[in-house]
């Protein structure tokens, strides 16, 4: 597997569950962030591969951070590098994910004890605290501030560029045959300046094909379905028209 970051040894700062972070050679303001195959569910108590997933996951987040900055959204997003590995901008991150929801699916529909797939009369959006051992509990702006996870407006600003990123997503999806169900985001600061990170991929958004409602995401691995890597080359396959 082809990692240009390791062959020319550049300094490894972070292995995650689905990413390495390396810096750019010496330049440390610049990041590669190289995708895995590695699959997990359930804060990690479920673990797997899911074959081709880093090279799915690259090129599917690249292409929408490129749709998104077309839109008039920047991203930490500069290049791609290889099949696996995209450069983008070393950001300070907030330690929070933010979800956006345009359906009932997964834990809020637990938590309102109604079924998945109901439509939403307006988005919901919620804070996490990133925190592995925590379970990313919920948390809202009242924490930021009271446990300095960031600047007030920062994360208001953060939760704005979210909803416009919603619009953009479920109007790209829709055109392709796909329900925009909920996402994850995370978002930093560079000079100042608010920015969206991480990765727009099948496993941090739920997609529902239009017409039979089927899962087209990580839940496919999540709940044992089968079709996994199927569903990554689906949505692989449509973004690479952007
Ligand atoms: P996790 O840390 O949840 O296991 P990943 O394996 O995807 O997730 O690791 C990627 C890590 O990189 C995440 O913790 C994410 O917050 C962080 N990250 C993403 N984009 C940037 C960026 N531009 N600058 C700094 N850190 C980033
Ligand atoms: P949830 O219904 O499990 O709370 O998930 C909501 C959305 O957030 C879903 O699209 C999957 C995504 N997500 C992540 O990207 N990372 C996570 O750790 C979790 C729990 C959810
Ligand atoms: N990303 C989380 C984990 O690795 C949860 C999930 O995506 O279901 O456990």
């Amino acid at each position: 597997m082809k990692n240009i970051s390791e062959e020319k040894g550049f300094k490894k700062i972070y292995e995650g569950k689905a990413k390495i972070l390396y810096f750019y050679g010496n330049d440390e303001s610049r990041l590669v962030t190289y995708f895995k195959d590695d699959a997990t569910a359930f804060n990690g108590q479920k673990k797997g591969t899911i074959m081709k997933k880093g090279e799915f996951n690259n090129a599917i987040s690249s292409s929408l951070f490129k749709l998104l900055k077309s839109k008039g959204i920047d991203s930490h997003f500069i290049e791609n590098l290889s099949e696996r590995e995209m450069l983008v901008h070393h950001l300070k991150m907030f330690p929070v994910e933010f979800v956006v929801r345009n359906f009932t699916a997964g834990s809020l529909a637990k938590k309102m004890g109604v079924e998945e797939g109901v439509k939403l009369l307006s988005p919901v959006v919620e804070l996490y605290f990133k925190s592995d051992e925590l379970g990313d509990p919920m948390i809202n702006e009242t924490y930021v501030k009271a446990f300095d996870l960031g600047e007030t407006k920062d994360v208001e600003e953060a939760k704005k560029i979210a909803l416009n990123i919603n619009e953009i997503l479920k109007d790209f999806f829709d055109k392709n045959g796909l329900l925009l169900v909920d996402y994850k985001l995370e978002f930093g600061i560079l000079n100042g300046k608010v920015l969206l990170a991480d990765e727009i991929t099948p496993d941090t958004m739920r997609l529902w094909d239009k017409i039979t409602l089927e899962k087209v995401d990580k839940d496919r691995f999540r709940r044992d379905l089968g079709g996994v890597e199927e569903a990554y080359k689906r949505v692989y396959d449509i973004t690479s028209n952007i």
